[in-house]
């Protein structure tokens, strides 16, 4: 469904991504997973289109993405929730909701698309007329989900970062529920016992570079993998 082939991204002279190539089948959970600076967020903002690569193309459903502004890409059912959840702390979460719709109109659609959201997230319909920016961080989480452009590839920019370890076993539910819908997810994480927990296939990222790649259960056996993330955790 996604394809990134041969991917570069510089800030200046500094290599950020170094020719990654890294895809994303259809219905499945893919982990990009590795620490702090390896170029993870680089990679997600150009496939959000914020980011223009100095090599590289990236693909959804075959099309080149090259050139499509974000919203474009977006209107071709790719969702992306940046580090840091990208909501409105001032708006209620009714708002925030119908926010992730206004590329899509705001006509009944919209409403189901909310009554759906709320089955997901009951907390949210309970809490609907309240800021956003006060609710607790599971609870933003939720809210960031980007289900209201119904996106048939969801990406997820460190969704677990500064979330308490049952808040974050409540992600990994969510994501899996989300797959049953037939969401397809690039979840990006430091936390590499989530994307294990979640993921069918795993790709480590470590300075720019694709370290490993394979099925979520083959790599977190794998010596070296476990090795390379107890160096860098
Ligand atoms: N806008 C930017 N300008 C300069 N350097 C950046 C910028 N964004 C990220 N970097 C650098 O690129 C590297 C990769 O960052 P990032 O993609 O955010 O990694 P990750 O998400 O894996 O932590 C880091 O060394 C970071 O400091
Ligand atoms: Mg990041």
């Amino acid at each position: 469904m996604l394809e990134i082939e041969n991917l570069t991204v510089r800030y200046g002279a500094f290599l950020a991504v170094d020719r990654v190539s890294l895809s994303v089948g259809e219905g499945i959970i893919v982990g990009l997973v590795g620490p702090n600076g390896a170029g993870k967020s680089s990679l997600v903002r150009v496939v959000s289109g914020l980011v223009q690569p100095v090599t590289g193309t990236v693909r959804f459903r075959e099309l080149p993405l090259d050139g499509i502004p974000p919203h474009g890409r977006v209107d071709r059912g790719i969702a992306v929730v940046p580090e840091g959840r990208g909501l409105f702390p001032q708006m209620s979460v009714e708002e925030n909701l119908l926010m992730g719709r206004y590329r899509r109109g705001m006509g009944n659609g919209a409403r189901a698309l909310m009554d759906h959201a709320f089955a997901l997230f009951p907390i949210l319909q309970e809490r609907r007329r309240q800021l956003a920016g006060t609710l607790s961080g599971g609870q933003q989480q939720m809210l960031a989900t980007g289900i209201m452009s119904e996106p048939q590839l969801l990406i997820l920019d460190e969704p677990s970062l500064g979330l308490a370890p049952i808040v974050v076993d409540e992600i990994g539910r969510t994501l899996r529920r989300l797959k049953g819908e037939g969401v397809t997810i690039l979840l990006v994480e430091q936390n590499a016992k989530l994307a294990a927990d979640v993921a069918d296939e795993i790709y480590v990222m470590q300075t720019g570079r694709i370290s490993h790649h394979g099925a979520a259960s083959d790599l977190m056996t794998d010596r070296s993998v476990m090795e390379s993330f107890l160096s860098v955790q």
